[in-house]
């Protein structure tokens, strides 16, 4: 579901389970060396995942790599590429693509992407990573379309702004560096970000336009930056 999120050139991929057997036999030894020591839904999340990215990859025409994690966690991609992966109860996927496409007049920079379960976040978060006005908003959207659970697909939404930023600029940014506006009618949502944002041939970031979508028990948002 993830790819209605995304455009045409961003290769996508995903899983609704995890293939039996052992997940660390479907890593490259040194992938496996990262989970090595994690517990067995940690490595299964892992390995599918990883699946998923080199099937991405495969589309645009990519051999397969190992995909490492830098210190903070972000995948490192094979040069050329920029991606994003997400995991949650049910849902595996990642989305891929190519930072130079001869033929495009626009190419993508950045992407991000979340999977979370169209559930309640736990007591306590929403005051953690909204603002007052954002959880003003959250509540009145409950009562109004109570079907998406939108204190959840507003953390969704943060989480794919992380995942866009950090990789730009290697800056990790706090709840409370981006103000998210959620649009019920047509699955956007924008992030004005409130510091300043990473750099994207010379232009600064001030706001990031993102996609969402509530389909079979799931909230999937997804970000792309253009050149
Ligand atoms: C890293 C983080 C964004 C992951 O989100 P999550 O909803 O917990 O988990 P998901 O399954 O959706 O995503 C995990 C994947 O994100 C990717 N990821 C992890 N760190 C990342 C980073 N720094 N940059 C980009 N992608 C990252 C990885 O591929 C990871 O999967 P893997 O470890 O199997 O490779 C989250 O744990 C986090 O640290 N958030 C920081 C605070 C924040 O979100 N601030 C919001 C700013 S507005």
């Amino acid at each position: 579901v993830i790819e209605r999120l995304l455009p045409s050139s961003v290769a996508t991929a995903a899983a609704f389970d995890d293939p039996p057997g052992p997940a660390t036999a479907r890593l490259y030894p040194e992938e496996a060396a990262v989970v090595a020591d994690a517990v067995e839904s940690r490595q299964r999340e892992f390995a599918t995942v990883r699946n998923c990215a080199r099937q991405a990859l495969a589309d645009l025409g990519l051999p397969p790599s190992p995909l490492l994690p830098d210190p903070r966690g972000a995948p490192r991609w094979p040069p050329g590429v920029v991606g994003s992966m997400t995991h949650c109860p049910g849902y595996r996927a990642a989305a891929v693509a190519t930072t130079t496409a001869p033929a495009a007049t626009t190419t993508v920079v950045a992407l991000g992407i979340d999977a979370e379960p169209n559930a309640p976040l736990p007591e306590g978060v929403l005051d953690a990573v909204a603002s007052a006005e954002e959880r003003a908003s959250v509540a009145r959207l409950l009562r109004e379309h109570p079907d998406v659970r939108w204190d959840r697909l507003l953390f969704s939404a943060k989480e794919s702004v992380f995942k866009v930023w950090y990789p730009l600029n290697r800056h990790t940014p706090g709840f409370d560096e981006a103000a998210v506006h959620l649009s019920p009618k047509d699955g956007r949502f924008t992030a004005q970000l409130l510091t300043p944002g990473p750099r994207v041939f010379g232009r600064q970031l001030q706001r990031l336009n993102g996609r969402w979508l509530s389909r079979s028990g799931l909230l999937l948002t997804a970000i792309t930056v253009w050149q």
